[in-house]
């Protein structure tokens, strides 16, 4: 694992930033693996305000969750709409199908489309327990895509961006730890002080399943880009 750490978080997205840039440069971000939460925000930020072109790229997303139509505010489709795509149009994005509860379906279609559009860069977040994607504590290695039921935790973490924590999704549809892995690079951001322990335990830590992102430790292309705060146990 390749580790940056920046003073800020805007200072590390900009790392992450440049190594987006390069792979353009170079024609090789056909297809770009992407995360919802807080923590990209200011890289899509970055990303929005160059002038890099994405109408031939495409997009495949971590996860959705199940019950919410791509309209809804809430729904992450309207997340990557909102931060990214109306500013920067890709030639396809594809998000597990939120809107249909019949999980089997869901997942074999969308690991179909993981299998015609290999991802060049992920990129993740991290959850305080060490969750990628919604990947929970727990979650076997060689997961594909499936339906998660999340967990207390995470369900906290989420409430703030609902009026009401009762709204708060219980499920998800999540790409497996065995799709992030499959991506042939990724980039781990992760900041803030609240990060720093699932920090920690991913890079310095034994490879678990009691903490997902662990496993990225296997994988041979990992840049991890940090703000001080998230590297302070390193
Ligand atoms: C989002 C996702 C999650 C988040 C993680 C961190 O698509 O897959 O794993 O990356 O929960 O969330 P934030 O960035 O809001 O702290």
């Amino acid at each position: 694992m390749k580790i940056i750490t920046a003073k800020t978080a805007t200072e590390a997205s900009a790392r992450a930033f440049d190594i987006v840039n390069e792979l353009m440069r170079r024609d090789q971000l056909q297809v770009m693996g992407l995360a919802t939460g807080s923590t990209p925000l200011d890289l899509y930020k970055q990303i929005c305000e160059s002038n890099l072109d994405f109408s031939r790229c495409t997009s495949v997303n971590l996860d959705e969750y199940v019950g919410l139509k791509p309209t809804d505010p809430q729904s992450y489709h309207y997340f990557m709409q909102e931060h990214l795509f109306n500013a920067k149009p890709f030639k396809e994005s594809f998000f597990p199908d939120g809107t249909n509860p019949d999980a089997g379906e869901v997942t074999r279609k969308y690991d179909r489309i993981l299998a015609q559009h290999p991802i060049d860069l992920q990129i993740l977040g991290i959850g305080r327990n060490g969750h990628i994607g919604f990947n929970e504590p727990g979650t076997l290695f060689d997961s594909h895509t499936h339906r998660v039921a999340l967990t207390a935790s995470t369900i906290n973490a989420n409430a703030r961006f609902f009026e009401n924590p009762d709204e708060v999704p219980r499920y998800a549809y999540t790409m497996g730890i065995a799709s992030i892995m499959a991506a042939k690079r990724i980039i781990l951001l992760a900041f803030g002080d609240a990060k720093a322990e699932a920090i920690r335990q991913t890079v310095n830590g034994p490879v678990t399943l009691e903490v997902p992102g662990s496993v990225l430790q296997r994988h041979p292309d990992v840049t991890v880009v940090l703000d001080e705060a998230a590297a302070g146990r390193l």
